[in-house]
């Protein structure tokens, strides 16, 4: 009968202890499971699956940054040098090209990446000289670089850097076109082309969204972006 207590007993301590151990095993495992890193391809990490569009557009937004920055030099310098005119055209430009940052900064930030600007020193010559820097370097090779641009990003197809890539770059040959008399005249009849743009009052619009720059406000919507009317803004003739 004793020996019967002693093995029932030592029995029961068995099951316990098995148990015990099992539940040991299990928190062990689950613990073991906690520590182990998830593989990294198990996560949909933006910053892996947009990795030339994240390049791309952190490039692009730094050349916005500078233009910006180099267009709202060049109208201080044409205040001084008294081309009022001249200073608009170059207001509406930094404009439009503030609102390509804008947009460039807000696409990388839902991508997870904080993009902040740079304080280069710009070189700024008389009005004629930074005219022909606006045309001859800043906007004369957009017809083959953005096209690259695009190309480069395409296979990893984030539609919204896409867009807006396009939209910059659309904008950008209205910049052309806008400054293309003026740049013509910075030979030797750059005089009297300036003193015919002086005396003519033109008007500046720029679009909100997608930097759109046009002397006349369109009708309904925006040729570039195709967002009502309501998104443009007018730039004021600047003042010194
Ligand atoms: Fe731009
Ligand atoms: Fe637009």
């Amino acid at each position: 009968m004793r020996n019967a207590a002693k093995y029932s007993i030592s029995q029961t301590s068995n099951v316990v202890a098995t148990s015990r151990r099992r539940f040991l095993v299990w928190i062990g495992a689950g613990l073991a499971a906690l520590a182990i890193p998830r593989p990294l391809w198990s996560v949909e990490d933006p910053k892996t699956a947009y990795r030339e569009t994240i390049a791309v557009l952190t490039m692009l937004y730094h050349g916005e940054v500078e233009s910006h920055r180099r267009y709202d030099a060049y109208k201080k310098q044409a205040l001084k040098d008294g081309h009022v005119n001249i200073a608009h055209l170059f207001a509406a430009m930094a404009d439009s090209e503030s609102v390509h940052e804008k947009r460039f900064s807000e696409i990388l930030a839902k991508l997870g990446v904080q993009v902040e600007s740079t304080n280069q020193s710009i070189q700024v010559g008389s009005t004629k000289e930074n005219l022909k820097y606006a045309t001859d370097v800043e906007l004369s090779e957009i017809d083959v670089n953005y096209p690259k641009y695009l190309a480069r990003i395409w296979d990893e197809k984030h539609s919204k850097a896409l867009k807006y890539i396009d939209f910059s770059w659309k904008s950008e040959k209205q910049h052309r076109e806008l400054i293309k008399d003026i740049q013509s005249g910075t030979g030797v009849f750059f005089g009297i082309l300036v003193e015919r743009f002086r005396s003519t009052t033109v008007r500046y619009f720029v679009c909100q969204n997608c930097g759109s720059t046009l002397t006349a406000k369109p009708n309904e919507r925006c040729p570039i972006c195709t967002l009502p009317v309501s998104w443009y803004k007018e730039i004021k003739l600047p003042t010194l």
